[in-house]
């Protein structure tokens, strides 16, 4: 796009969606200052917000070195997006030690002992470029090398497991039937295209070469290859304890790293990451409980969502991002920091945020 043509659309955003941080915080004058390959470098990494508009964040990285070369553009959005103001410097603070607290939600009524828990981080490795401008060999060459990592992490008796990739032709592949199951059971990730939002960053790129999913003979840890990020590693457990969880997942973190290149971090930023909305601890921890008295059976979630906010948590369905609560009033809850706030202030956050929503929800 010519440069002034560009500049407009912007501004145009800015005025229609005053929410998409990419355009509020977009300034003409520094994207002139740049030379022309780093002005390219930096559309490809704001096309995503231009292309759709309501996006709140509306830019993915390209390469784990674009958080510091674009800081000009990018910080301001980081900051307002992470609620932290301009005059504090950031440094991203990581703490896995599970011993220290205990967050069972058992101990919060016995009724919560077989709730679905999920924690997910996401990884990039240092020698390739971020997934939105990864090449289709770069994406399987990545695959090879990932699964060369689980099949040594296979030989860990507490890890073993296999690795199914769904690259056409790879000595991993899974059929097409498998692929729907997975889906189904919630394990798997579907055809990321089908997010604009990702789709136009180039971060579905080449689907669905260099894609799969490493997963415990438990199918308690998981290990997506190629979706929004390199690698999102996770549990899944049905049950109560939040730290036993975790702990698992720390392990599995720390034994793939040893398998594998370097994380891609940032004193600043901590675990770099395409979407700058989960810098830090990379970390997305959830469960899923049923309010059917607080959602009024599924139909309503909003007073839920002013609830959830005040205690750092955002709720939706259970069905993924954008979706609905069910009948039964099912949701997802989550704490939403990630960066400036540790893994074990994560867990914690979600704890005491699910102990509130349950005394809410049966006091009604
Ligand atoms: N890029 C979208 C936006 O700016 C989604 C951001 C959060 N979701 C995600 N999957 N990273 O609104």
């Amino acid at each position: 796009m010519e440069i002034n043509q560009l500049v407009k659309t912007i501004k145009n955003i800015r005025r229609s969606n005053p929410e998409n941080l990419m355009a509020r915080h977009f300034d003409a004058e520094y994207f002139h200052t740049l030379d022309d390959q780093s002005r390219r470098n930096l559309y490809e990494i704001i096309k995503t917000g231009i292309d759709n508009p309501d996006s709140t964040m509306g830019a993915y990285a390209q390469n784990p070195d674009d958080y510091d070369q674009f800081s000009q553009l990018l910080d301001p959005m980081i900051r307002e997006f992470h609620g932290i103001d301009p005059a504090t410097s950031i440094t991203q603070k990581h703490d896995w030690n599970t011993s220290a607290s205990s967050c069972n939600l058992a101990s919060i009524d016995l009724r919560l002992k077989d709730v679905s828990m999920r924690v997910r981080v996401a990884r990039n490795v240092t020698t390739f470029p971020l997934p939105g401008s990864m090449n289709k060999n770069q994406r399987v060459e990545f695959e090879n090398l990932a699964a060369r990592a689980f099949a040594e992490l296979s030989r860990q008796p507490e890890f073993g497991g296999k690795y199914l990739s769904i690259t056409p032709g790879s000595a991993n592949e899974i059929n097409a039937e498998e692929y729907e199951q997975r889906i189904s059971a919630h394990q798997m990730f579907k055809d990321m295209s089908n997010d604009p939002y990702l789709k136009s960053a180039g971060i579905s790129n080449d689907w669905p070469h260099g894609r799969g999913m490493y997963v415990s003979d438990e199918e308690d840890f998981l290990v997506w290859v190629g979706e929004e990020d390199h690698l999102r590693i996770m549990t899944m457990q049905r049950g109560g304890n939040l730290n036993a969880m975790f702990e698992r997942l720390g392990n599995g973190i720390e034994m793939l790293s040893t398998l594998l290149p370097p994380f891609a971090s940032s004193a600043q930023y901590g675990n770099v990451t395409s979407c700058p909305t989960n810098l830090g601890t990379a970390m997305r921890a959830s469960l899923h409980m049923k309010l059917p008295r607080s959602t009024s059976n599924g139909k309503d979630i909003s007073t839920l969502k002013s609830k959830a906010q005040t205690l750092g948590l955002a709720v939706r369905g259970a069905g993924g991002e954008h979706s609905d609560a069910g009948k039964d009033g099912l949701v997802d809850i989550s704490p939403v920091g990630r960066l400036g706030i540790t893994e074990m202030q994560i867990m914690q956050r979600l704890y005491d945020g699910a102990a509130q929503l349950w005394l809410t929800e049966t006091s009604l």
